[in-house]
């Protein structure tokens, strides 16, 4: 059954595509190119044995959508990934970030509209802002965003919402991932960040690998036990695993209209506690020193991810550990091996 994957090149649309593929999906993805590396292709094709389908398209050319649409009317679902995702840069160019992320939405919505279509929306925990309390359940409030990246989440899912009360067809679920993080175990996909690492993961195994001179922590006087900020990191094929449930749970005909997800392993970890554990799990002493906060940060967020276990029938798997490791094993692949 083909399933269509929007974003398929980036961070996690290449790990979904690969446990597509070993659930016996035929996923076809579609990329613009704009934050992925068409070498990906070939990586894919180096662990899973077979090169898949791929269109580079733009998302927000309606014609060029419609176009695809009419060549690839087939499909069983759709994973939408694509979307511009860097809360710093969305504050200063907002425009961008709207109208990437709403008309990529839309149009992809549009030409398939009236089929009866699973779709699964990449979503996140940003939503949430601060909790008031934690672990944080899907019914929590959600809070006004604190970026025009996180507030194109919250209408994205008011948008998927008020498409599958008027009956078009959709089945929906939205996935409010935590913080995505590791590589896969071949080291042959993993994270590319554009330029300086906005996120803490990429910048450690950057430090570690010596691209950079030290890791700053983003403040110590914080209300957690170490006084850093506290997050709730998955691995990246724990993530993908979810993408492939949330499809066969809406294969299932006691599936109803659209639902949503916390997909988080339910932990809350500290910079100082991810810090340590790379160091733990890979042997290199990482140096850093302590800033000021970083503007936008929750102090605090980790998830509740009962009703995932319970209903999509997933759990996190990989521990810390595994994702400090196959994070480092991933930045020296492409140390030896540039794409
Ligand atoms: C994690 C913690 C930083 C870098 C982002 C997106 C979110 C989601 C997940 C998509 C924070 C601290 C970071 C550094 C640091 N993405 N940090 N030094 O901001 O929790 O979430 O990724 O769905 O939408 O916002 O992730 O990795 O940037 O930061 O101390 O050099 O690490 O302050 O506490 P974040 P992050």
């Amino acid at each position: 059954m083909k399933i269509l994957v929007t974003g398929g090149l980036g961070f996690i649309g290449s790990h979904t595509v690969v446990e597509l593929i070993n659930a016996g999906y035929d996923p076809i993805i579609v990329d613009d190119l704009s934050n992925s590396n068409i070498k990906i292709l070939d990586q894919l094709e180096k662990i899973i044995g077979l090169k898949p389908a791929f269109y580079q398209l733009d998302l927000c050319d309606a014609q060029a959508v419609k176009d695809f649409a009419a060549k690839e009317a087939d499909l069983a679902g759709i994973i939408h990934f694509a979307a511009y995702k860097a809360v710093g840069e969305s504050v200063k160019e907002p425009l961008k970030y709207y109208y990437n992320n709403f008309y990529s939405l839309i149009n992809i919505l549009k030409a398939y509209d009236g089929k009866p279509l699973n779709f699964v929306f990449s979503s996140s925990c940003t939503v949430y802002g601060q909790p008031d309390v934690l672990p944080v359940t899907e019914d929590a409030p959600v809070k006004a965003a604190q970026s025009p990246y996180g507030n194109t989440k919250q209408i994205a899912e008011e948008i998927l919402k008020d498409i599958v009360a008027a009956g078009t067809g959709y089945k929906i679920t939205s996935l409010r991932y935590f913080n995505p993080v590791g590589a896969h175990q071949t080291a042959l996909i993993g994270e590319l960040p554009n330029g300086v690492p906005q996120n803490l993961v990429p910048f450690i195994t950057q430090a570690a690998i010596g691209k950079r001179e030290k890791i700053t922590v983003f403040g110590d006087t914080y209300n957690t036990s170490d006084g850093s900020c506290v997050r709730d990191y998955i691995h990246v094929v724990d993530l993908a695993k979810a993408h492939v449930a949330a499809i066969k749970l809406m294969e299932q005909p006691a599936f109803s209209g659209y639902d949503v997800f916390n997909i988080g392993t339910g932990n809350g970890s500290s910079v100082l506690e991810v810090i340590k554990a790379f160091e733990e799990a890979t042997g290199v002493k990482l140096k850093y020193e302590i800033g000021p906060p970083r503007d936008g940060d929750v102090e605090q967020v980790w998830g509740d991810v009962s009703k995932s276990t319970e209903k999509l029938n997933w759990k996190a798997e990989l521990d810390l550990s595994t994702m400090m490791s196959s994070a480092w094993n991933w930045e020296k692949y492409i140390a030896q091996n540039p794409l």
